[in-house]
């Protein structure tokens, strides 16, 4: 058995979305089927249309979404129909090296559906982060749906299935962001400002915002920015020096991906400090740095993957302070859209004028 309903896909490079009917089958062993209530446009998603990512072309897009579990298949037993759940992208194994070594944020096996959704014609679908989202019911594996708090809004806790959760987990979790650090975050996008806001979780006392668009930089200052900088014309690691003391902060933030950002990013560092790299670059992406310079600066150069979150862990937590008015996810939701109205949203993302635009079913 199957269902057919509406969703967006990426047919080939570069090429606009489509609305289209997608084939969902009806949930096997560890898998569910999820009615989807809101889905975030995040750049990844542009990332793979633009054939950024791989060529597994087509690809079904959206991964930052809520829903309500409708069907779940054998042998699922951590959710069951009914269930407000946020979907994720690390249903962790639990057996491989990484799991095995108790960090299951790097797990390196995570699970996804067994079973493909496809077109009408039996195309195979890629799901975007193997979730694929912006479609009325996903097939996924029963670990990628985390349980909430019912009372949440979709549309706002639906960002922590991706850029939201990569932010604030590149502050807190990457980063290691604590009380009284400085902090700097290039980009201030959705996944630029989740760190804004980690950080202020974390009680980082110098939070410097950095982006090329006055809007953003003004809702910046709204998840806990101290201090912003327009990065057109300004020489960007001057001016977060000039706001530390004349060294840099603790903790540098790149949430853009590309090179000339994560050079910004290593010089703007104090000594001994964090660069933490969470925007994605394209594979033709080239960085030149002097050795000398990263060995004489110490500290550490990471990259976040999904902010090294444990959604079992951090998603319910997140939501809770979300509930008690700490954590402004209502704030990244700039816009509610409709399904065929993807594609817009993507043009908005190079317009500025959005933080996030939602999908709502
Ligand atoms: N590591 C992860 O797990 C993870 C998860 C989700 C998204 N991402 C990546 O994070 C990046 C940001 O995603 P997003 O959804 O926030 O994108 P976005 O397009 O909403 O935000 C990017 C921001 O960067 C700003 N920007 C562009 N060029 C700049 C420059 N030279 N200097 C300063 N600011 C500049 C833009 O104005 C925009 O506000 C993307 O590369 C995305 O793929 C990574
Ligand atoms: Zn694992
Ligand atoms: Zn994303």
């Amino acid at each position: 058995m199957s269902q057919r309903v509406q969703g967006v896909i990426a047919r080939g490079k570069g090429a606009p979305v489509e609305l289209t009917t997608i084939v969902v089958p009806d949930p096997g062993p560890g898998e569910a089927v999820v009615a989807i209530q809101a889905c975030g446009v995040c750049h990844t998603d542009l990332h793979y249309r633009e054939g950024g990512i791989n060529d597994d072309f087509p690809f079904l897009l959206g991964h930052e979404a809520a829903g309500v579990v409708e069907s779940v298949g054998a042998g699922v037993t951590d959710v069951e129909p009914g269930d407000f759940v946020v979907l994720n992208w690390r249903a962790v194994c639990g057996t491989c090296r990484a799991c095995r070594k108790g960090k299951p944020w790097y797990c390196f096996a995570t699970h996804n559906a067994t079973q493909k959704m496809t077109l009408e014609d039996g195309t195979e679908l890629s799901p975007a982060l193997g979730i694929g989202a912006f479609v009325e019911k996903t097939l996924v594996h029963a670990g990628q749906c985390t349980k909430v708090d019912p009372r949440a809004r979709a549309a706002a806790v639906g960002l922590l299935g991706c850029g939201v959760m990569a932010g604030i987990g590149a502050a807190i979790n990457t980063g290691g962001v604590t009380r009284g650090d400085s902090v700097a975050v290039i980009g201030c996008g959705g996944v630029g400002d989740g760190a804004v806001a980690g950080a202020a979780l974390a009680g980082a006392t110098t939070i410097i915002a950095i982006d090329t668009d006055d809007q953003k930089l003004e809702w910046a200052r709204g998840f806990g920015a101290t201090h912003t900088i327009n990065a057109r014309g300004a020489d960007v690691v001057e001016a977060v020096k000039e706001l530390t003391g004349g060294f840099g902060a603790d903790v540098v933030i790149e949430a853009v991906g590309r090179p000339e950002t994560y050079e910004q990013a290593f010089y703007a560092r104090d000594l001994a400090g964090t660069v933490v790299l969470v925007g994605v670059p394209t594979p033709d992406m080239k960085i030149e740095l002097p050795l000398l310079e990263i060995f004489g600066r110490g500290g550490a150069l990471k990259s976040s993957w999904y902010g090294d979150c444990l959604p079992t862990r951090d998603f319910p937590m997140l939501t809770d302070l979300y509930l008690q008015g700490r954590l402004d996810l209502d704030a990244f939701v700039t816009e509610e859209i409709a399904l065929g109205q993807v594609e817009e949203a993507f043009g908005k993302m190079h317009t500025g004028g959005v933080l996030r635009s939602v999908v709502v079913f």
